[in-house]
């Protein structure tokens, strides 16, 4: 070999082993000597996440984020949030001192993860998942981008709250969803008392998640018990800090969203596709909204208007409330015999508790370390105390001075008990007699009247039926006694009127959105009586005609047997198929509607 070629061969191996290098481990990591220039990006190692440029919306301006690395972008993180590059020359490296940077043309820093003591050969790795991490030469962790986090929460971040320091890691939302700059919203744990999630909309809280139990938030209704244990609260009282992270083993894509109109949106992965779905939202409804009816006040959302003052007390300016301002809330009908000076007569009479069934229990709520038994007595027996709750995970809970933001839940929540003068007591009783009386007896007519007219209806329905081809069908190997057994089962069905489950429903909100099944989407509702229930929606794609219907109804009204999942009844409203079951909130229900 001639000297001359050697030195080519061995410029090509130095080469070849640059290139090696560049295309093995590296390509998610950021080092001094390793920039990111716009449009380049690193991807994790298992393909999940990608750091680069991006212009959000309809802007322009260019962004250092970090998007799930699908076909629809869905950015997590941003870095230089409130100082956009402009024009496509920026640079992502790691400073002298071992910051990671963002830098503009003019290579000015337009943002810094800041660390304080300066490293040597700092190197910046995007892991699997979604935390950005910095190095030091030591492989030891320097800064990490889940302690900062932008508008998203995600699977193993942790918002913490340090109730000594009042420092908090939160989410803060984007001004619009072309501009990631810092919005007026924010997401964080407070720590005040029993821990709870807050959203904030500059100054004012928004919404609130309810009291955490140890398990979940009592506050919010529509979590599934599948996802039960999802969210894990730890809280340290030696260095007076909480941190909240979940983690949801059936769905790890999971992750949480404060958009720029300040609602917490959980995002999930639709089956199949590279698309997201807004599960669930909170605020989901307007009763959701902090201090919707003011002191006192408690919001319905199944009521118009969605505001009434708690039983026992009245409006405390009754023309602003009647007008729909419910700002100033309500106050106490009959003073308090505690409250009270002159002991004798009526107002000598002792306080009496009402209760109050699935609420969303008021904010403020104070601790006492009271069994349940007790709970009551020692609400009694202090005159400063005004309601009291018992939740088997959080004990016994007492308020004073003002009961905030009550509202009624139609499924899970708490039973409240409120102090009240020993004349409501008496009223209440009375109350309830005409509220028991009158229904009953409306019901008995209504329920007599729309019988006789169902039974007609039913008996010039099975006629035409008769007539019908619709049920005829090719012989598929069931016998004819067979199916006269399922015209008689389907009629045995109960029919449920379109605009009562549109009503339940929401209009077939999106919020209320079990999830999508093979023959279209299951909704949520919950019938005026309160019953939860779930309607399958049989999408028109979905090609079930009257006969595949008729046939599910049938393999249902067998499982019925099986106490698997109790059919109520079924809707026909002329494209409109429906079948509607108990709601159960669990596993089994999503296999079978899903499955
Ligand atoms: C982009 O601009 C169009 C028209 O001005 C507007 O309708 C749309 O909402 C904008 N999109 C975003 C994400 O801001
Ligand atoms: C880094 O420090 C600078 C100057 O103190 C500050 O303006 C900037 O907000 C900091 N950046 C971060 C990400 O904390
Ligand atoms: C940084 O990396 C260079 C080249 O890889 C090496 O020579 C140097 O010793 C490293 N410095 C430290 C402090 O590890
Ligand atoms: C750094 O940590 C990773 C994973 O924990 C390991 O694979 C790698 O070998 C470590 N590197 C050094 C220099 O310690
Ligand atoms: C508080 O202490 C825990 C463990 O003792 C530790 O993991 C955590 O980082 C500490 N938090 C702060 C803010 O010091
Ligand atoms: C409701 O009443 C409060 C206090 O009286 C007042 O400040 C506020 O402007 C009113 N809001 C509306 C929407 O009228
Ligand atoms: C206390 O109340 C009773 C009846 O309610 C009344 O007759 C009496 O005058 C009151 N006493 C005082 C001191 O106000
Ligand atoms: C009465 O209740 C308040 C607040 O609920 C509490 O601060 C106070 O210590 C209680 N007083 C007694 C005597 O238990
Ligand atoms: C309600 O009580 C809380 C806690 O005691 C207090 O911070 C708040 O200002 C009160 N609100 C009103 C309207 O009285």
């Amino acid at each position: 070999m001639e000297p001359g070629n050697s030195g080519v061969s061995l410029a090509l191996i130095v080469f070849l082993c640059f290139f090696c290098l560049d295309f093995g481990a590296a390509v998610d990591t950021i080092t001094a000597s390793r920039s990111i220039r716009d449009p380049e990006s690193i991807i994790s190692r298992g393909n999940a996440f990608k750091l680069g440029f991006f212009s959000p919306g309809n802007s322009s301006n260019r962004y250092v984020g970090i998007w799930y690395n699908v076909a629809s972008e869905d950015v997590i993180w941003v870095a230089n949030r409130n100082k956009p590059i402009n024009g496509a020359s920026g640079v992502i490296t790691i400073s002298d001192d071992g910051s990671l940077v963002v830098l503009n043309e003019q290579r000015e820093v337009l943002w810094s993860s800041n660390v304080s003591n300066s490293v040597a050969n700092a190197s910046a790795q995007l892991l699997d998942s979604g935390n950005l991490v910095l190095y030091d030469n030591n492989n030891g962790s320097i800064w990490e981008s889940f302690d900062e986090p932008t508008n998203t929460f995600m699977r193993r971040m942790k918002l913490t709250t340090n109730v000594r320091t009042g420092e908090n890691v939160m989410l803060t939302s984007w001004k619009s969803p072309s501009d990631p700059s810092i919005g007026s919203f924010s997401a964080r744990l407070n720590l005040l008392n029993i821990p709870q999630v807050f959203t904030w909309n500059n100054n004012i809280p928004f919404w609130r998640s309810g009291q955490w139990n140890g398990r979940e938030f009592i506050g919010i209704t529509n979590i599934n018990s599948a996802y039960l244990g999802g969210f894990e609260l730890v809280e340290d009282n030696k260095n007076g800090t909480a941190s909240l992270s979940f983690e949801f083993a059936i769905d790890p894509m999971i992750h949480f969203v404060l958009d720029s109109e300040g609602r917490l949106e959980q995002k999930n992965r639709v089956d199949g596709k590279e698309e997201w779905q807004i599960r669930r939202m909170y605020p989901q409804n307007e009763c959701d909204i902090y201090r919707r009816c003011g002191s006192f006040g408690r919001c319905d959302v199944m009521k118009k208007p969605i505001c009434s003052c708690l039983r026992g007390f009245e409006p405390k300016n009754t023309e602003e409330w009647n007008g729909g301002n419910w700002t100033n809330g309500c106050v106490r009908r009959a003073s308090l015999q505690c409250d009270s000076v002159n002991k004798t007569g009526d107002a000598g009479k002792e306080d009496g508790f009402l209760k109050f069934g699935m609420m969303k229990l008021p904010d403020f709520a104070e601790r006492t370390t009271a069994i349940e038994d007790r709970c009551k007595e020692l609400c009694l027996s202090n005159c400063s105390c005004i309601a009291y709750a018992y939740d088997a995970g959080i004990g016994c809970m007492s308020w004073r001075d003002n009961l905030t933001d009550v509202e009624q839940f139609y499924s899970k929540g708490t039973n409240f008990y409120i102090r009240v003068a020993n004349s409501e007591l008496a009223a209440d009783k009375k109350d309830m007699k005409v509220v028991i009386i009158v229904p009953v007896v409306v019901g008995a007519v209504l329920i007599s009247v729309s019988a006789f007219f169902l039974r007609r209806w039913m008996a010039k329905r099975k006629a035409m039926k008769e007539k019908s081809s619709l049920l005829r069908r090719e012989d598929r190997g069931r016998n004819i006694s067979d199916e006269n057994k399922s015209k008689d089962k389907l009629q045995d069905l109960p029919l449920f009127d379109f605009e009562k489950l549109a009503t339940a429903t929401k209009d077939f909100h999106l919020m209320n959105k079990l999830g999508e099944g093979g023959f279209g989407p299951v909704y949520k509702g919950i019938l005026e009586d309160g019953q939860e229930i779930a309607v399958k929606r049989l999408s028109k794609a979905s090609g079930q005609g009257i006969e595949e219907f008729m046939n599910e109804v049938m393999v249902i009204s067998k499982l019925q047997h099986r106490n698997l999942v109790r059919l109520l009844g079924c809707c026909i409203d002329g494209e409109e198929k429906m079948l509607i079951y108990e709601f159960m909130p669990n596993k089994s229900l999503d296999a079978f509607l899903f499955g």
